[in-house]
């Protein structure tokens, strides 16, 4: 089939700059991302281009390149599901917070309401690929919820067919123009090659044919769900390891560098810091555990519970450390907190190490100033309300600029990686700080020997004081 026209369902952060790059590639393609949050959609289509919804270095030049060509954002589902060939699901697939797996397994519903929305506005033949990160035989859903549209008499006029995919994607966020571009591998899973083919046909526009790996159905879904939990493994491996440091006076840096030089480990995801964050890893290992449970696998379940854990432990370890450190109290001390996205060049704030951080650093009676490039104020006040009743603007405040949230501090927690933190005027901020004044930095980014230098105590990840 040749596909002329592209609908995805989910205009988030994997459904807005994946076909933002199919629809710089492919420009024979017309791609509609449809959602049914209307703000989103207003957004993705705000004609001042900071005002995207999501940040993403070099993804608004590619919709100012494409949008109103052939890249469109739409809250029609209708019009969109039935004009195309081939439909991404790309919904977000977040962790079920009550019933039967609460905490655990994955909700389903967005995914379950997208197949309803295909099934009743298809036409022809559609292929349906699942480009959100699923459990094992979620595809097996689908394609019930397809099947029953098939067998309905009204199928008789419209002839309605499907072929179900699995094409997970890899992005991570940050890095996601440059991931999607030049990716490590195309995973697709399924039985119908010619289903198969006509996807391989979009992505060999700008990836070589080699990089695409084909499998079934269930290989592909769970290899997803199986490169999270291996990386978010090996976070917290290293996370327990700068703790071993911090008591022995080995640094954390040293011993990753050596460690990743092995090519058979590598040198990637070895960098310690407040623990993994973002909207996937905890998710997706927490389907995991669930499913191993579910199969009566239990010692599974539990080495990849462990992963989970020792997440939440570097949190709550650099939360006791910094009382300690500042003579057993925070009470009415003011805290600068630099950097509130879970990771650097992301306005993302979804499960951020921050969130939770701040909120024990708050109810030890800190006042926190709170700093960050890309988050805006009210995401922060969002996020702190969700796990805070009562927050208000005597338990923190948004700073503007970076050397404004030092002022009459006595201590600077950096949270984030952000690249201009590694080159702060530390005479400058010494002056301001309130003395005796702390620096700690849980992502090994301030350079330790400028704020020794300028009179200012620091504990930084890994290292032994
Ligand atoms: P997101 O929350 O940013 O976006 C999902 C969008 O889907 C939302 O805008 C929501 O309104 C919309 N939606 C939900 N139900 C809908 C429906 N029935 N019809 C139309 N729109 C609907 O989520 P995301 O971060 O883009 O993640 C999407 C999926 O991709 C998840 O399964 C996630 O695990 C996976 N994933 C995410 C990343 C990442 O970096 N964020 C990377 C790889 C995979
Ligand atoms: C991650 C994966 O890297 C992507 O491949 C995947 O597609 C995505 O999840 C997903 O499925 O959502 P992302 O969460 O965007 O991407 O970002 P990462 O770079 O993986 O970082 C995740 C968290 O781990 C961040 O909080 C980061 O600061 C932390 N991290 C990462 C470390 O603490 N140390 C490291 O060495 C690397």
């Amino acid at each position: 089939m040749d596909i002329k026209n592209i609908c995805c369902i989910g205009a988030g952060y994997v459904g807005g700059p994946t076909m933002a790059i199919i629809a710089k590639y492919c420009p024979d393609i017309q791609i509609n991302v449809v959602d049914i949050n209307p703000d989103r959609i207003s957004q993705w289509n705000a004609s001042e281009l900071k005002d995207l919804p999501i940040y993403e270095p070099g993804l608004k030049e590619i919709v100012e390149k494409c949008r109103g060509k052939n890249l469109h954002f739409s809250t029609e589902m209708k019009k969109n599901i039935s004009a195309a060939d081939l439909i991404f699901i790309s919904v977000n697939t977040p962790t079920k917070t009550k019933g039967i797996g609460s905490g655990q397994a994955i909700d389903l519903k967005y995914v379950e309401a997208s197949s309803r929305e295909i099934s009743k506005y298809s036409k022809g033949h559609t292929i349906v690929v699942e480009k959100s990160t699923l459990p094992v035989k979620t595809a097996q859903t689908i394609k019930a919820i397809l099947d029953a549209a098939q067998k309905d008499k009204s199928n008789l006029e419209n002839k309605k067919t499907f072929s179900v995919l699995s094409n997970p994607e890899f992005l991570a966020e940050g890095t996601a123009i440059k991931d999607l571009e030049n990716p490590d591998r195309v995973l697709i899973g399924g039985d119908d090659d010619d289903a198969i083919n006509d996807l391989v046909n979009i992505y060999s526009k700008w990836i070589e044919k080699d990089k695409v790996l084909r499998t079934d159905l269930w290989s592909s879904e769970l290899s997803k769900l199986i490169s999270n939990a291996f990386l978010a493994q090996r976070i917290s491996s290293i996370n327990t390891i700068s703790a071993l440091c911090e008591a022995t006076g080995a640094k954390i840096k040293d011993v990753s560098l050596a460690v990743g030089m092995d090519r058979r480990i590598g040198r990637y995801f070895l960098n310690s810091g407040p623990g993994f964050g973002g909207s996937c890893f905890k998710k997706d290992i927490s389907n995991l555990v669930y499913i191993s449970n579910h199969y009566g696998l239990f010692d599974v379940a539990e080495y990849w519970q462990k992963v989970l854990d020792i997440n939440t432990w570097q949190q709550k370890r650099f939360v006791e450390l910094i009382v300690n450190n500042m003579f057993g109290t925070i009470s009415s001390k003011k805290i600068a907190v630099l950097g509130f996205s879970f990771k650097a060049n992301t306005n993302d704030t979804r499960e951020s190490p921050a969130i939770n951080i701040c909120k024990k650093l708050i109810e030890e009676g800190a006042f926190l100033k709170i700093y960050d490039p890309k988050v805006k104020k009210s995401q922060i006040m969002k996020d702190l309300s969700s796990i805070e009743k009562d927050i208000d603007s005597k338990k923190w405040g948004y700073s503007n600029s970076i050397y404004s949230t030092f002022e009459n501090a006595d201590a600077a927690l950096f949270l984030t990686e952000w690249g201009e933190f590694a080159s702060l005027n530390w005479e400058r901020i010494s002056n301001i700080m309130r003395q005796p004044a702390w620096v700690f930095d849980t992502r090994s980014i301030v350079d330790i020997n400028q704020v020794r230098g300028n009179g200012i105590s620091i504990w930084q990840v890994g290292y032994g004081n």
